[in-house]
């Protein structure tokens, strides 16, 4: 694999890890406005145009519209309910509420001509068809466990937003090939090295992107993977015993609390 493209290992105060890039410094822990706003942004470049910003908003507006699904989970799977009331709108409102309180930043504040802008145009739009598209199942009376889980919520929007913005930028959750579950997720071989080589090491600063100039599907491209860590929440699938079946029917993976489950992989194509 190639070089990094200039990024270095940083820590803000309080050990947060972060990337410097060329012409910006981000830490993962505060908010994307602030971390702009203390380090300011290369001359002629605007917020909605640098890629590391881009990548970590797109990021960040998927893990909040996932967030808004976990906590309906019990609503979801109530089966004694019918109508959830959680339709698209909903969703999508309380995601942009997620997001906001993530960043301070109101997502519909963004340019929609921006890249960042259309590409969280797309986003929200992603979310919609795959809420709007799966009313029925959620609706379903009598039924528990539905199977509408985060993870599978997120590769659905991410699987919409391909077919939207593919040429420009895809976003898909990936881990390393040992816990993958869907197929779908299976990680490329850039994403496999940098799991393998980087965010899978013992003392890969805990949050710390890695960012590159990297090919993929065969095109030009910037880079970005997103470790992401088993909370309590996640081990009652990930966790232990290894190999019992989970509530969604997969092997569970024998996670520990605050192990590696896998990274959200961006990409913006040149
Ligand atoms: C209710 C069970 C459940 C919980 C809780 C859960 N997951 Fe998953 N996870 C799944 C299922 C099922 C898939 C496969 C989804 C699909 O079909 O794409 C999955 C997929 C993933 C993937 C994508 C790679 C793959 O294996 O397909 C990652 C990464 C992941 N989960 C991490 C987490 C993390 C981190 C948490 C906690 C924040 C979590 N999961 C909570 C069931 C769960």
């Amino acid at each position: 694999m190639g070089a990094r493209q200039g990024d270095s290992r940083h820590h803000c105060r309080g050990g947060i890890p972060v990337v410097q890039t060329r012409w910006i410094r981000l830490c993962l822990a505060i908010s994307l406005a602030a971390a702009v706003a203390l380090t300011g942004l290369p001359d002629g470049k605007a917020a909605g145009d640098d890629d590391v910003a881009i990548a970590l908003s797109l990021a960040q507006f998927l893990r909040s519209a996932r967030t808004v699904i976990s906590s309906n989970q019990d609503l979801i799977n109530d089966p004694a309910l019918g109508d959830k009331g959680l339709g698209a709108k909903v969703v999508l409102d309380a995601a942009i509420e997620q997001y906001t309180a993530a960043t301070g930043v109101d997502p519909n504040s963004i340019d929609r001509s921006s890249r960042e802008g259309r590409l969280l145009a797309a986003q929200m739009e992603a979310i919609v068809e795959v809420m709007d598209a799966n009313q029925a199942t959620i609706n379903k009376p009598g039924l528990g466990f539905k199977g509408f889980v985060p993870a599978v919520f997120a590769r659905l929007v991410n699987e919409q937003f391909r077919l939207k913005m593919g040429q420009e930028a895809d976003v898909k959750v990936t881990a390393p090939t040992h816990l993958v579950r869907n197929r779908k997720a299976l990680p490329d071989s850039w994403e496999n090295d940098v799991l393998q080589t980087r965010l899978m090491l013992a003392d890969w600063p805990k949050d710390q992107i890695f960012t590159s100039e990297a090919p993929n599907r065969g095109r030009s491209s910037f880079r970005v993977l997103i470790p992401e860590y088993y909370g309590a929440g996640c081990l009652q699938c990930h966790g232990e015993p290894k190999g019992e079946i989970d509530v969604t029917g997969y092997p569970k993976e024998g996670g520990k609390l605050g192990d590696l489950g896998g990274a959200i992989s961006i990409t913006l194509f040149h």
